[in-house]
């Protein structure tokens, strides 16, 4: 199967296997969770999911929704309350202890605060994307206050990191994210610790996020090439 019938069966795996009527859903960002989303929409349409409340994690999606017709609302909204039943994303690596690096797409920010805050997090991959380590051949994704490119590009070279300013396409300068920052994309020669690179890059001041998510508990849908599925718990 090609890369974007892999994608289209993930999605719709997910969405058969975890999203209901009456549920609050997070919809992620990227090629992988837009056929989950696509595939709410199918569903909406054919009177299959009543009274769902769905949450965006960046303007791709939102465009998506808009589109197929599915109604948003705000992860402050009262029916929503700030908490998801379940969430279905992408993710650019996943190592075997789970934790996993996102950002390709730019929308980490409202990514993690999404999936932090689901009962349960999906998270959809071609079977590529499951390495041995984080960061060998996906950067780590840091987003940060326009104002604070050099003091940050400093703090992260201060722990080993090499630092490139992400540039837009069809834009001229950098890409600025949905929340009107920049990205930087992080290289570790050496080999880190996740979860302790994940707390300390957030420690440095101008840092808004970075696209380490450790520690949480993810269900994970691999695809291999044939189109059979590997889930991951
Ligand atoms: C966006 C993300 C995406 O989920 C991640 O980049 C995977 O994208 P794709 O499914 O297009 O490979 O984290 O910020």
């Amino acid at each position: 199967m090609n890369s974007d019938e892999l994608k289209q069966r993930l999605g719709r795996r997910a969405v058969d296997d975890f999203v209901r009527g009456g549920m609050r859903v997070g919809l992620g960002t990227g090629s992988t969770a837009v056929w989950a989303v696509r595939c709410v929409g199918e569903k909406l349409r054919a009177g299959e999911l009543e009274h769902l409340a769905c949450v965006v994690t960046s303007s791709q999606t939102e465009l998506e929704c808009e589109q197929l017709g599915i109604p948003i609302y705000s992860l402050n909204h009262t029916h929503v309350g700030g908490k998801l039943d379940v969430t279905i994303d992408g993710a650019d690596e996943i190592e075997p202890s789970g934790n996993l690096c996102k950002g390709g797409g730019g929308a980490l920010a409202l990514e993690k605060v999404v999936a932090y805050n689901s009962k349960r997090v999906v998270i959809l991959a071609e079977e590529r994307k499951y390495v041995a380590r984080l960061g060998k051949s996906f950067p780590i994704t840091v987003e940060v206050l326009r104002q604070a490119r050099a003091t940050v590009t400093r703090a992260v070279e201060a722990m080993g990191a090499s630092a490139s300013l992400r540039m837009a396409e069809r834009k001229i300068g950098p890409t600025i994210t949905d929340n009107g920052n920049i990205l930087l994309d992080l290289t570790f020669e050496a080999a880190f610790d996740a979860g302790w690179l994940e707390r300390e890059l957030n420690a440095i001041p101008g840092v808004v996020e970075n696209g380490l998510f450790t520690g949480g508990h993810y269900t994970v849908y691999l695809a291999k090439p044939d189109g059979s599925l590997r889930v991951l718990e």
